[in-house]
């Protein structure tokens, strides 16, 4: 296959994963880079061997097909936009967009133009999550019937050089981390229907600890304690609890009960770890992964945790599934679904009631067993 030309818009923390991951990929590569702070991007480039551009300048490149949107949640839809403007293919970092009339708009533009919007997350595609949706599809816990899913910590500016966007709208728990969540949640037990939540804010300011803002603080606009209950569309009861308020909790963080037995799902904001699962009244037994491509570890986190971290799989299967004509996984569809899903946490809260969903989505197509970016290649 002839590789996808990619170029990248947004050259903070997180664009190592992205030029990293395409390092050794026959399947995509990178050629520019842009940043509203030239300098940023001109360290990337310099990095990675690919050029600094201006914004307007990587736009107008004919050669590249597909651009990563790595900018903050606030400026996602309208750089996603821009791209599509340009007449190419976007691959936007989550949130997909800070509002949902704006992702809305974002999916209406990809699609009068032709062109393909993906998104992130694509955690769901990774090792442990596939032999997740395995497990399921093939009855291994029968009927899904409820489910509970936490992501609990003190929150994200003792660690991020710049945390501000994290606490403004299109940030917050419900549209930083749980996007995680809520994708997997989709890819394993299909479509929302409804949403009730009570949404607070835990402290009205956040003291910054990253080195070069060490002292700083952060107005927080946006709930910061979110208890939530989804209902699919299968019937499945599933609670979810975000929370930057959190010292210390002793919670599971992510479990489905079915009518056969139950299943503990890892950290869906990594791409590996063990599920393990039990019949009806058995012991917890943990089952291999190993069939599927994309979750043996490759990256040690600061506390030496081992993690699998293939962000950068959404767009090998995005760049793939162009040249094949076929659909791509972490596609527009479960993106604005998964959109409306979260926002209505919020608006459940502000309004006191269940928020109906409008938006569906079919389940991304599972990812075929093998080794790595070739399995895509398969379809
Ligand atoms: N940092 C992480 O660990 C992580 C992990 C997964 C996902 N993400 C997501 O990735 C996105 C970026 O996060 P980050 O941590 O890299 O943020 P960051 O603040 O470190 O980097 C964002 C970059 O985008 C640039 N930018 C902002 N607006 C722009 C615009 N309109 N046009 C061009 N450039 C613009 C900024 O100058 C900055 O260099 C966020 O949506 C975040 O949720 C981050």
């Amino acid at each position: 296959m002839e590789p996808v030309t990619l170029g990248l818009i947004g050259c903070g923390n997180i664009s190592d994963a992205y030029l990293t991951g395409a390092a050794n990929s026959k399947l995509v590569r990178f050629k520019a880079c842009a940043d509203l702070r030239p300098e940023t991007a001109e360290a990337q480039a310099a990095r990675y061997g690919i050029a600094a551009l201006g914004i307007d300048q990587l736009l107008a490149d004919p050669a590249i097909e597909i651009v990563i949107n790595l900018t903050v949640p606030l400026a996602h839809a309208g750089v996603s936009l821009q791209v599509l403007e340009a007449g190419k293919h976007v691959y936007s970092e989550k949130p997909f967009a800070a509002l949902l009339k704006d992702a809305r708009a974002v999916a209406e533009a990809a699609s009068s133009r032709n062109l393909r919007v993906g998104s992130a997350p694509d955690t769901f595609m990774g090792g442990a999550h596939q032999t997740c949706r395995r497990l399921i599809d093939g009855g291994r816990i029968g009927h899904v019937l409820a489910g509970s899913a936490a992501v609990i910590s003190r929150g994200m500016e003792s660690w991020h050089p710049n945390p501000d966007f994290f606490f403004k709208p299109g940030g917050g728990p419900i549209l930083d981390v749980g996007p995680y969540y809520v994708t997997e949640l989709i890819n394993l037990l299909g479509p929302v229907t409804r949403v009730t939540s009570v949404a607070t804010q835990g402290y009205p300011k956040r003291t910054i600890g990253s080195a070069g803002r060490r002292g700083e603080e952060i107005a927080v606009e946006v709930p910061t304690t979110v208890n939530g209950v989804l209902q699919f569309a299968s019937g499945a009861n599933v609670s979810l609890t975000a929370s930057w308020d959190v010292w210390k909790n002793r919670r599971i963080p992510f479990e489905l009960y079915g009518s056969e037995g139950s299943l503990l799902i890892p950290d869906p904001n990594f791409f590996g770890g063990t599920p393990e699962v039990t019949d009806r009244d058995g012991e917890w037994q943990p089952v291999d992964i190993s069939a599927q491509p994309f979750g043996t570890p490759n990256r040690s986190l600061d506390d030496g945790k081992s993690v699998a971290d293939y962000r950068m799989i959404g767009v090998f299967d995005m760049a793939a599934a162009i040249r094949a004509g076929r659909p791509h996984r972490a596609n527009g569809d479960l993106a604005l679904h998964a959109l409306e899903v979260m926002e209505a946490f919020g608006r459940s809260s502000a309004e006191g009631r269940h928020i109906a969903i409008e938006s569906t989505c079919a389940r991304p197509e599972p990812v075929p067993e093998g080794t790595g970016e070739e399995v895509f290649l398969q379809g």
